[in-house]
């Protein structure tokens, strides 16, 4: 019968949409983006993204600045550890997407756009080779915003 299918649709529809919602406004898998830390960013980062002083940068409370700026939104997906990683593009944003909704959800900027596969594929080679001074860089142009949070030197 027709209106049951009118029904029926209306009804699946109801279902289907928040969740379909739901992912564009979160925009990661947070158990599959979890597994990929683990196996390619923690053994480095550490488990909670703390960094290991004098060696290694925190990705927690300092992402969100970063992408606060478009040099440095290029920056996060070219980083050697990120670019160079096995992760396939899709992977690699669903993991940045998580890094700063869970690890900088007071630093990222109200306006954050998550990033897409299409988008690491298009930037993230070549790899940066000169991080140290794009970092400096950018860790100056945040001062200049009012930015103290991300530190010089890890
Ligand atoms: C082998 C160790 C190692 C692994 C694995 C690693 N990183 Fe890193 N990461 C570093 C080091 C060291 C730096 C500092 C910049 C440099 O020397 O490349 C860094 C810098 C970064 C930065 C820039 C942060 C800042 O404040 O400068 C981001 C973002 C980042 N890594 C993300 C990731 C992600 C995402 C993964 C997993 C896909 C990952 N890294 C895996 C060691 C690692």
């Amino acid at each position: 019968m027709k209106l049951r299918a009118v029904l029926a649709a209306a009804i699946a529809a109801a279902l289907v949409m928040p969740a379909a919602l739901q992912a564009q406004a979160q925009a990661y898998d947070a158990a599959r983006a979890r597994q990929d830390w683990v196996l390619n960013c923690m053994g480095c980062h550490t488990a909670d993204g703390s960094g290991i002083p004098g060696k290694v940068p925190a990705l927690r409370n300092s992402l969100g600045h970063f992408v606060s700026l478009p040099e440095g939104r290029r920056f996060v997906m070219r980083v050697p550890g990120a670019a160079n990683s096995a992760l396939s593009d899709a992977k690699l944003a669903n993991v940045l997407n998580w890094l700063l909704a869970t690890m900088n959800e007071q630093s990222r900027p109200a306006s954050f756009k998550p990033y897409t596969a299409e988008e690491i594929a298009a930037h993230r080679r070549p790899a940066l080779t000169d991080v140290a001074r794009t970092r400096m860089k950018l860790v100056k142009e945040l001062q200049e915003n009012g930015v103290d949070a991300v530190p010089e030197h890890y």
